[in-house]
């Protein structure tokens, strides 16, 4: 459910006309709604209820910063994946104590800054960071808190550049490894052992491969047991999909936490949640104005002036975004087929082929759908285009998150050599 609704024929955000927004920030811009972020958040803690649990916000998703600081005043930690992370979610009111930092290739300088920072833990993945690890805790005189993550060795249905859980994929440590692993770390002594982790690809839509997953990873847990080491976390990552076509309803946190609670429930542990799609990717759209249509001679084209620098997922992934068009068109009205695409110079700058539309004309605003998650965070400045503003709405009320650079910001990293 989302906060993104016509009121009078006009889609708003919340209480807030997206044409006042258009108005105020120039489009191509984010938008994000607070009590949708709100909702979700609710509906994935209430779905834990009375299972110890903490659930840390994957700011890979979305780290604007008052998106994190509005999950954080509900309570929300943070799953980071580089230091910049971190920094962020220590600005955004984050306690250190519910930051987990995950990702294959953290430096020592990470390590280092994570444990100054004294976060609740660092998720280890392979056998050579952790020796890393217990070498930078140990110059530090600091203990190191370790979860170390496992690779299931499980196929997620989703699109292969989002499964992680496969032994071919770069993450985590092998299942039949990891026992001799924990062992190693439980040795080292600048090293506390933690918990495990595990995360087996995003927006996954059946919970047979979690169950799968976490079915494994209870059996490890239990071995440990066993070989005396007891863990106080388990960390089951993010994953679960959320609907891109409106009218789909894929398994929600209710169906997701029965069977974490099967699987995982019985085993004494704090369960650590890294939700990242499922809170934020529809409490956002992507409000762009339409450049011009162009009648190609086999294709129509609805050229917006958002690209695939602003919004990467249909590029990358073919993603599905549904389009909205923010003036509301009469039910009756007809609906013929177009290609809707960016100004980049790519063919691949396409966000649908052949999409069902209402007549769109030069100057109307359309939103993409879903783009909270994986949206602002994966753009770039291709084609010097300018990162686009994100503005996030409260009721009535909106804020210019982040504004929009102008040309001389853009370039002011850079510099001639003196020889030009
Ligand atoms: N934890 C770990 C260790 C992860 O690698 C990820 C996502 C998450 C949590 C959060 O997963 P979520 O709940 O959001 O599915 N750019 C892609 C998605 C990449 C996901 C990477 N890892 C996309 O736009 O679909």
């Amino acid at each position: 459910m989302h906060h993104f609704t016509y009121r009078d024929g006009v889609l708003h955000a919340e209480d807030v006309a997206l044409p006042r927004l258009a108005e105020a920030v120039g489009t191509p811009f984010y938008v994000y709604a607070t009590a949708t972020l709100e909702r979700h958040y609710r509906v994935f803690r209430q779905a834990f209820e009375g299972l110890p649990h903490e659930l840390c916000f994957a700011m890979k998703a979305n780290g604007n910063l008052a998106v994190v600081r509005t999950l954080a005043n509900l309570g929300a930690g943070a799953d980071v994946v580089s230091a910049g992370e971190m920094e962020m979610a220590l600005m955004a009111g984050v306690p250190a104590g519910r930051i987990v930092f995950s990702g294959v290739g953290k430096t020592a300088e990470e390590m280092a800054r994570a444990l100054k920072a004294g976060i609740l833990q660092i998720n280890v993945e392979s056998e050579p960071e952790l020796e890393t690890l217990a070498g930078v805790a140990a110059e530090l005189g600091l203990t190191a808190p370790v979860a170390l993550r496992v690779n299931p060795d499980v196929a997620a249905d989703t699109h292969h550049k989002i499964a992680t859980g496969k032994a071919e994929d770069k993450f985590g440590i092998d299942l039949d490894r990891a026992p001799a692993v924990f062992a190693r770390a439980a040795a080292l002594p600048s090293l506390e052992v933690t918990g495990v982790a595990l995360h087996i690809g995003s927006q996954i839509t059946d919970m047979a491969p979690f169950a799968a997953a976490f079915g494994r990873i209870a059996g490890l847990v239990e071995g440990l047991k066993g070989q005396g080491i007891a863990l106080k976390h388990i960390d089951i990552g993010g994953g679960l999909g959320i609907p891109y076509i409106e009218g789909t309803t894929p398994p929600g946190p209710a169906e997701y936490a029965a069977v974490v609670r099967q699987t995982l429930g019985h085993l004494g542990a704090t369960i650590v949640l890294e939700p990242g799609r499922l809170i934020a990717g529809n409490a956002g759209l992507l409000v762009s104005r339409v450049v011009r249509v162009k009648e190609g001679t086999s294709r129509r084209f609805l050229i917006l002036d958002a690209g695939m620098n602003d919004l990467l997922r249909p590029a990358m992934y073919e993603a599905h975004h549904h389009i909205h068009p923010v003036q509301a068109v009469p039910g009756e009205a007809p609906l013929r087929p177009i290609d809707v695409v960016g100004p980049v110079c790519e063919s691949g700058d396409t966000f649908a082929r052949g999409r069902l539309l209402p007549e769109l004309k030069e100057g109307d605003l359309v939103a993409l759908g879903s783009a909270g998650a994986y949206g602002a965070v994966m753009a770039s400045t291709y084609n010097g285009r300018p990162l686009v503003p994100e503005v996030l709405v409260n009721g009535g009320r909106f804020h210019i998150v982040r504004r929009r650079p102008d040309l001389k910001e853009m370039l002011a990293l850079e510099s001639l050599p003196d020889w030009l």
